[in-house]
């Protein structure tokens, strides 16, 4: 080995030992008598000293090897020509400090160097490897691999090991077991679109790249393997945000011989686990929440519950009074605001242009501003006495200093700018506490949704979701009403995973599939080996994935940026700026694969 020690190790204790430390030059300081060096490696960082025998100072070193007055100006001068992030090995004696630097752990010693090797130079970084680093989100990832040397970035992928080695822990001590599944596959049906890779051997044929490996797991559960998990990569060529990478990591679960509350218990387990070895951190029991509640009372299914300000409908309260836009909408909804009533013109003006953004697309804003002294005064005064508004109040459960925000027009976009809205007043007011984690479980998801553009109806998590057997009789006359046996575990307002319990019967999985729209020759076309694996004793079965990548994030720092936790990500555009990639390749490739590429007009 290259080394004795690493650079996070040494204290006191060791004071007086000849060691060898490896590592790069993080920083160094000239003084003229010394030259200290900050030598880093991924354990931490030892500070180096070379002393200078030209101004008397090599006398106070002890010394254990025999060095004559040149050998030490001959080690001294080398240590000025260390440039940062040199790869070095340096031999010396653990001294204590007379400056001791109490934030680090090695902040008492030192090493006197003795002897010195250059293992290989470095060109001077494109930017500061520092924790607050000058280099650019673009830079950084073009040099990903300076990146990561940076103490923030290579914590959260150490730690991201651990939170898999914890979740590997439990799913073990449960019996699950850990099979692959294949990466070149037929296409999955979990709705956004799949990579495909040409096949060489079967020109004008293509494999596509699993976005989850669903319906394997399925098959492992018909073939008796009755608890797996995988911890799996997934592709999805969709759009990017914060919490999306094209490639990410699924904790991908099945079981067989389970109910709903069954899954529900194990993960629950699961996730607790994790979050007390990793960070310390204890639950208690998640609580949950129907589908319909979490619209209804925040206007989205994954609802940060950690903090109030709920979503009322005032449909009924604000009609009549001659105001056409509210006695035309189909909802009204308020949030109040707490200690907001004295927002400015500019604050509200800012907040209606908030909700009028394309994304969220609500066509204004009407506020009313429920003073302390109890008087009520709204930008729609034209049209409701301070009687009328005070029924408003009365319905939002506000106090007096509270700002009431109401949104109205149809239903799914009014509340969806409520829960945007009642997200950025949560950060406004500090409300989305870090150091707070609020679990939930949504339930009884709609197991069919309208495809706004087609009309068709679509599978809303996926087509092999069960149902509630009381609901079924909704397939013939609304399909939208019918509840899943679906289930969503949601982490202050992200979504973490998705399971549901599955159909394990052919008929059922035809009678889904109807509905859904394909034709019988659609369905034997893309699914007949799992039809036809359930006609041989397919067990009763049910499961859930959980997003990897934002376990990661929102375990170990409570966010939903999972670029951070994953080391070699994609930007925004889907691109890997280091590689430069994707990229075209050579038409002597394409003609091997058999494909031709029309070039752009
Ligand atoms: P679903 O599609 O909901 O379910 O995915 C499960 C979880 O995976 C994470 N996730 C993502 N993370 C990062 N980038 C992405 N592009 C991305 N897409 C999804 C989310 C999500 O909750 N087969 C089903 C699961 C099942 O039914 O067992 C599935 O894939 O955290």
């Amino acid at each position: 080995m290259l080394r004795t020690h690493t650079c996070g190790e040494l204290t006191v204790q060791d004071a007086g030992k000849e060691v060898t430390l490896s590592g790069w030059v993080f920083r160094s300081r000239d003084q003229g008598g010394m030259v200290f060096i900050d030598l880093r490696d991924r354990y931490g960082f030892t500070q180096l000293v070379f002393l200078n025998p030209a101004k008397n100072m090599a006398g106070k070193g002890a010394y254990r090897k025999q060095m004559s007055d040149a050998e030490l100006q001959s080690l001294y001068d080398s240590s000025k020509t260390l440039g940062r992030e040199y790869v070095i090995k340096a031999t010396g004696i653990v001294q204590e400090r007379s400056n001791k630097n109490p934030n680090i752990t090695t902040g008492d010693i030192e090493i006197l160097v003795e002897s010195l090797e250059v293992l290989n130079a470095s060109k001077t970084p494109p930017f500061t490897l520092e924790d607050e680093t000058d280099g650019g989100d673009e830079l950084r990832m073009k040099y990903r691999y300076l990146d990561l040397r940076r103490d923030a970035v290579k914590d959260n992928l150490l730690n991201r090991h651990k939170v898999a080695k914890a979740i590997r822990e439990y799913l073990d001590g449960q019996g699950f077991a850990d099979i692959e599944t294949p990466f070149l596959i037929k296409s999955t049906p979990e709705g956004a679109r799949d990579f495909v890779v040409p096949s060489r051997v079967n020109q004008g044929e293509f494999y596509a790249l699993p976005q989850s490996p669903q319906t394997f797991k399925q098959l492992l559960m018909v073939a008796g393997f009755d608890r797996y998990y995988q911890i799996v990569r997934c592709f999805r060529d969709e759009d990017l945000r914060a919490d999306r990478q094209p490639e990410f990591t699924q904790i991908d679960c099945e079981m067989a011989f389970v109910e709903q509350e069954d899954v529900l218990n194990m993960f629950e387990g699961m996730v607790k686990y994790a979050f007390k070895k990793v960070r310390n951190i204890e639950f208690p029991n998640f609580p949950r929440m129907t589908y319909a509640d979490a619209l209804r009372l925040y206007g989205n299914d994954k609802p940060d519950i950690r903090f109030g300000m709920l979503l009322h409908e005032i449909t009924s309260v604000v009609k009549g009074k001659g105001f056409k836009v509210l006695d035309d909408a189909e909802y009204a909804g308020v949030i109040s605001v707490p200690g907001a009533s004295e927002y400015t013109r500019k604050q509200t003006d800012d907040l209606t242009e908030f909700v009028k953004r394309p994304q969220i697309g609500a066509k204004g804003l009407i506020y009313v501003k429920y003073s302390e002294d109890g008087s009520l005064k709204s930008s729609v005064d034209k049209f409701y006495t301070p009687d009328d508004l005070k029924k408003w109040a009365e319905a939002a459960e506000a106090k007096p200093g509270d700002l009431l925000l109401v949104v109205s027009g149809d239903k799914a976009t009014s509340r969806r700018a409520l829960s945007e809205l009642r997200l950025e007043m949560g950060n406004r007011l500090g409300l989305r506490d870090k150091n707070v984690y609020k679990p939930l479980w949504v339930l009884d998801f709609p197991l069919l949704e309208q495809d706004k553009e087609t009309g068709r109806w679509v599978a809303c998590h996926h087509p092999f979701t069960s149902w509630k057997k009381e609901d079924e009789h909704y397939f013939e006359t609304a399909p939208g009403e019918i509840r899943a046996n679906a289930y969503d575990l949601v982490i202050n307002g992200v979504e973490l995973s998705s399971g549901s319990v599955r159909i394990h019967d052919r008929g059922k999985q035809e009678k889904m599939f109807q509905a859904i729209g394909l034709s019988k020759e659609e369905w034997e076309k893309k699914f007949s080996f799992i039809l036809n694996a359930f006609e041989y004793g397919a067990p009763p079965h049910g499961g859930i994935a959980f997003g990897f990548d934002r376990f990661c994030s929102i375990c170990i720092s409570n966010e939903d940026y999972i670029r951070d936790f994953i080391a070699f990500p994609k930007n925004n555009a889907g691109r890997d700026t280091m590689m430069d990639t994707p990229a075209t390749i050579n038409e002597e490739q394409l003609k091997e694969l058999g494909i031709q590429v029309n070039a752009p007009e």
